[in-house]
């Protein structure tokens, strides 16, 4: 059997990794500003998660949600006090698509309503209804069309306030800060106004932190900025450090019926280890704070660069928007200077690193890239 060739795949093979950097199979060292598309958030093969998982693994790996799991009530404790969100509550599952989908059903069941505002060049996932709010035709099959969701203009509060005189909403789903999308920046004020029209007509406020979340931006939700909670906020890539789990945190007006949301392998012994030894680490080594000042001290410097057209982002997800002539550099980076990065349509790269960068690592970064432009 040959596998379904759906991914363009760099040529490397990663052999091994530790902390932000990777080796390939014939030693070579990569230093990953890519995290696995923001995945790797302690950084690669942590000690203190290594050990959390082997000693999970020998005790028990997975049982389904049909027995008491002290472990997902220890990370429902731990994720509401590193987040400041002690009264909200978790459901767990195992990806992104999975947890927008769980939210927006959520969020359906809460109020009775279809209708879904989503924004252009959103990104949620590829399961049915997390699709379906992704601005993106081409991964949209036909079965997953649907008039249910609304899609409005990025940051135009007129288009929005229309909307909800026009539509029974049910909920309005929005990334803090757009990842496929370019790195886009949610402005403090359109998520006020989003709070605001949601609790004039009682819908939800869907808050994505898959890419934006878990500490990346410099605060633990990058909603926060806005000093306004939102509804529901849905996690996963960092979560796990690698390890596949998603969650959706729950504000507490909504009222959990039996068999309302499930799933087998959500919120498993092994998935809980993960997630409980990330933010454990997180917590330890200050990551949040990290992320904030090498971001910020990443993001003074790459302005610096005249050829570069804007750097936008928080914390340590920045993306770096470059003319056409300089759309080699990303392949310049990795091949010449060995660094991973990521990158967004049509010239935008994006830096995904470990909440562990050094300010030396982003030094390292900001060399090779003053080379690299300058080709
Ligand atoms: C903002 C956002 N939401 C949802 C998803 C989907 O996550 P997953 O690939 O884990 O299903 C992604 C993945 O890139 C994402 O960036």
């Amino acid at each position: 059997m040959k596998l379904f060739d759906v991914y363009p795949v760099n040529d490397i093979i990663i052999d091994k990794a530790f902390g932000s950097h990777v080796w390939d199979d014939k030693g070579t060292q990569y230093l990953d500003l890519y995290g696995g598309h923001a995945v790797i958030s302690i950084g690669h093969t942590h000690p203190h998660y290594v050990k959390r998982l082997t000693d999970q693994l020998h005790k028990v790996g997975f049982y389904s949600n049909s027995v008491k799991m002290p472990l997902q009530e220890e990370l429902a404790a731990l994720l509401g006090k590193v987040s400041g969100k002690e009264d909200y509550q978790l459901f767990l599952c195992n990806s992104g698509a999975e947890a927008n989908e769980n939210a927006l059903k959520l969020a359906s069941f809460y109020n009775g309503r279809k209708k879904v505002i989503a924004f252009k060049k959103a990104f949620h996932g590829r399961t049915s209804l997390a699709v379906a709010a992704t601005d993106n035709p081409k991964i949209v099959a036909p079965v997953n069309e649907t008039d249910n969701i609304v899609f409005l203009p990025w940051e135009d509060e007129a288009s929005l306030e229309q909307a909800f005189q026009q539509h029974e909403v049910s909920s309005v789903i929005i990334e803090g800060i757009q990842g496929v999308g370019g790195i886009n920046v949610a402005s403090e004020s359109f998520l006020r106004k989003i709070r605001s029209l949601c609790d004039a007509h009682n819908a939800v406020f869907i808050a994505d932190s898959v890419q934006c979340g878990y500490g990346r931006s410099g605060k633990f939700y990058s909603h926060d900025f806005a000093g306004v909670n939102a509804d529901i906020y849905s996690m996963a890539k960092g979560m796990g450090n690698g390890f596949p789990i998603g969650a959706i945190i729950i504000a507490p007006k909504f009222h959990a019926v039996y068999g309302m949301l499930g799933t087998t392998f959500g919120g498993n012994h092994l998935a809980c280890a993960a997630a409980l030894a990330v933010l454990e680490t997180i917590q330890a080594e200050n990551l949040i704070t990290n992320a904030a000042t090498v971001g910020n001290y990443l993001m003074e410097q790459l302005r610096t660069f005249d050829k570069v057209k804007e750097v936008r982002g928080r914390g340590l997800m920045i993306g770096i928007d470059l003319p056409e002539e300089l759309s080699f550099v990303k392949k310049e980076l990795l091949h010449t200077h060995k660094i991973f990065t990521g990158e967004a349509k049509p010239n935008v790269i994006r830096l995904l690193p470990s909440l562990a960068l050094t300010q030396a690592h982003a030094d390292q970064f900001l060399e090779a890239f003053g080379k690299a432009i300058n080709k």
